[in-house]
């Protein structure tokens, strides 16, 4: 019984230092050439190719940007139900947003309607977090459009996005009611 074992460790001592003869050979023969490193400053890393450090006048640098003037562009499909819209019109000579952006002059809901543009929804003169009702005012935290609504570019996407947006009906592809489905199966005194 004990032989047995013994012959056995012994056996296995053998083919371990086999293997590492084997791997210092191997080592040897061929040894590892390093790629030429370089650094990355924070800067380049990511997708994206501008400062990250900058919003204020950045669009997208890349790809086809729109030149459609508002009332020229089409609207694109909401990315989801109750998603912001995307812009899909030219916004050259609009930015910096200020304090007055200038998209209120288009899409203030007593502008809109002759400016064939959509709309402000209710829900942005609404404080959201207490429900109060800013009576047509609009809310503080809704002044920076773009925060929300971005423009779209025409590229090849480095990474394929595969997600698709549900829609409970047909409207909701066109037209958001977030506020009268906010508190959708809640149930409160
Ligand atoms: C001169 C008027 C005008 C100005 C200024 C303007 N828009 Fe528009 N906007 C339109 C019109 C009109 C449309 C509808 C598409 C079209 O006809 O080009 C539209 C469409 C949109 C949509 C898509 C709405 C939907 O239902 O899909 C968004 C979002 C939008 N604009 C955001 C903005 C933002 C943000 C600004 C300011 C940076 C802005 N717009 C400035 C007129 C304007
Ligand atoms: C904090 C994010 C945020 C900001 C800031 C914001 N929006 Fe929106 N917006 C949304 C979301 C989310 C929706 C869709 C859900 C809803 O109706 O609230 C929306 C919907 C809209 C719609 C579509 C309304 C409809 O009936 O389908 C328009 C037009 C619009 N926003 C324009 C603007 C403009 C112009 C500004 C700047 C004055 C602005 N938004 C600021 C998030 C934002």
């Amino acid at each position: 019984m004990m032989k047995a074992k013994n012959t056995q460790s012994l056996i296995l001592i053998i083919a371990l230092l086999i293997a590492a003869g084997a791997t210092l050979v191997f080592a040897e023969s061929k040894p590892y050439v390093y790629a030429e490193t370089r650094t990355y400053d924070e800067e380049e890393l990511g997708i994206r190719q501008e400062s990250l450090y900058n919003e204020r006048d950045t669009y997208p640098a890349q790809g086809y940007k729109t030149t459609l003037e508002p009332g020229e562009s089409e609207r694109f499909q909401r990315s989801f139900e109750n998603s912001p819209p995307l812009v899909p019109h030219d916004l050259t000579g609009m930015l910096p947003l200020g304090r007055e952006p200038i998209c209120l002059d288009c899409h203030m809901p007593e502008e809109a309607v002759s400016m064939g543009a959509t709309p402000l929804p209710k829900s942005h003169f609404v404080e959201l977090g207490t429900g109060t009702d800013l009576n047509g005012k609009l809310d503080g935290d809704r002044y920076n459009c773009l925060q929300c609504h971005v423009t779209q570019n025409r590229i090849s996407p480095p990474i394929a996005n595969l997600f698709k947006g549900e829609f409970r009906s047909e409207d909701s592809r066109h037209r958001s009611n977030l506020l009268s489905i906010l508190n959708e199966g809640v149930e409160a005194d």
